[in-house]
C-alpha cells in the first residue's frame, strides 16, 4: 500500500485548491456578493477579476452551506460541536462568533501544511486572534506551528484518509462523541477515492450517535460538461479521485445511506439557488451584469449539497432542509 506523505505531487495539487477557493471568495466578497470582514486577513488582495457566473456560484455555495450549518446550530441551541473537514482558510469560526452562534467547540482539519499557514495568519493578525483569545478562559491556549487549541476553536493538521491518525488527534483535543456534532466538507471528499470518503463517513456514523454531515461538491459529472471539468483540473495535475460518487444526487446520498446514516437528502445548486432568499438573490444579481446565463445554469447543475443525519437524541435533524 502507498504511504501518504505531504510531499506527494497529487496532494500538492489538492492543497493548491485551498488557494483557489479562498481567492474566489475574497474576490466575490470584495464585490459585495456577501460580507466577510475576515477573509482579507488570509488573502490580502481581491486579486484578478473572476467571471460573474463564478461569483454567483460561490454565493450559492456559501449561502447553501451556511443555511444548513445555522439550522443545525439553532436546532441544537448551540449545545453541539462542528467539525469542518478540509477547512482550508475558511472563516466560519469568526462569522459564528460575530453572530453569537458558537457551538461548544468548533474544529477544523486540513493537511498540516495548510494548517501551519492558517495558524501563522491567526497569530500575526490581531483582528483574527482577538476573538480567539476572547473566547478562551484559562491559560492553556495551545498555539504552535502544527495545531491550535483553545476552549472553543481547534485546528488540527491531519490527513482525512488516515482515520487512526485523525481519531487520535480529535480525541487529544477533546472532541466529545456524546454531543450532537455537525461535520461539513466543502469541495473536499471529491479529492479522495470513494473508499477513503466512505470509510470516513462510516467512521463518523459509527462513532457519533447524533450527527449531521453536510457535503458540497460536484454532481452530474458523467455528462460532457462534467468531463470537461475533470479534464481542466487534470491539466493542473489535480485528479478528482472521488468523481465516481459525483455521478448523480442518488450516488451522493448512497455514500451516506450505505455507511450507517439514517437519512440523506441532496439538491443540485440550481435548485438551491432558486430557493435561497430571493430578495438577497435579487440584490446580488444586480451587482454585475451576467451575459452567460446558460453557463451559470450549467455550472449550478454540476454542484450539489448532500446532507445526512442520524439522530439517537431525536432532535429532529432529519427535518433540517432548505
Ligand atoms: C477546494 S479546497 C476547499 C477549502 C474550504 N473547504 C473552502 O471551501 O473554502 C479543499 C481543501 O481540502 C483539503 N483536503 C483535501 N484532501 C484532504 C485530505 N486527505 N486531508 C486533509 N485535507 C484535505 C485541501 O488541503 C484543501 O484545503
Amino acid at each position: 500500500m502507498k504511504a501518504f506523505t505531504d510531499s506527494d505531487t497529487a496532494d500538492e495539487a489538492v492543497r493548491a485548491t485551498c488557494d483557489d477557493a479562498s481567492t474566489c471568495k475574497r474576490f466575490a466578497t470584495s464585490k459585495g456578493y456577501w460580507s466577510d470582514p475576515f477573509i482579507q486577513y488570509f488573502v490580502r488582495s481581491p486579486g484578478e477579476r473572476k467571471a460573474p457566473e463564478i461569483n454567483r456560484g460561490y454565493y450559492a455555495r456559501v449561502h447553501g452551506m451556511n443555511h444548513l450549518l445555522d439550522a443545525f446550530l439553532r436546532k441544537t441551541e448551540c449545545n453541539c460541536q462542528v467539525v469542518n473537514l478540509g477547512a482550508g482558510l475558511d472563516t466560519t469560526f469568526w462569522r459564528l462568533q460575530g453572530k453569537n452562534m458558537m457551538p461548544k467547540k468548533y474544529f477544523e482539519v486540513d493537511f498540516s501544511m495548510i494548517v501551519a499557514r492558517k495558524i501563522h495568519n491567526i497569530k500575526t493578525k490581531p483582528p483574527l486572534s482577538k476573538q480567539l483569545i476572547e473566547t478562551h478562559s484559562t491559560d492553556s491556549l495551545l498555539f504552535d506551528g502544527h495545531s491550535l487549541d483553545s476552549d472553543r476553536y481547534c485546528i488540527i493538521g491531519a490527513d482525512l484518509r488516515d482515520l487512526a491518525g485523525l481519531e487520535e488527534k480529535l480525541k487529544k483535543f477533546q472532541l466529545n462523541t456524546e454531543l450532537p456534532t455537525l461535520f461539513m466538507s466543502e469541495c473536499v471528499l471529491v479529492y479522495m477515492t470513494p473508499d477513503h470518503s466512505s470509510n470516513l463517513v462510516h467512521w463518523i456514523a459509527e462513532t457519533f450517535h447524533t450527527a449531521m454531515f453536510v457535503n458540497y461538491e460536484q454532481v452530474n459529472m458523467a455528462d460532457r460538461f462534467g468531463q470537461v471539468m475533470v479534464e481542466n483540473l487534470q491539466r493542473r495535475q489535480c485528479t478528482l479521485a472521488g468523481v465516481e460518487v459525483c455521478r448523480t444526487l442518488d450516488t451522493q446520498k448512497e455514500r451516506f445511506l450505505s455507511n450507517g446514516w439514517e437519512n440523506a437528502d441532496a439538491l443540485d445548486m440550481m435548485t438551491v439557488y432558486s430557493i435561497l432568499p430571493q430578495d438577497d438573490i435579487a440584490r446580488m444579481e444586480r451587482l454585475e451584469f451576467l451575459d452567460e446565463k446558460e453557463l451559470l445554469q450549467q455550472l449550478l447543475q454540476h454542484y450539489c449539497i448532500c446532507w445526512a443525519s442520524k439522530d439517537k437524541l431525536r432532535l429532529g435533524l432529519a427535518q433540517l432542509a432548505f
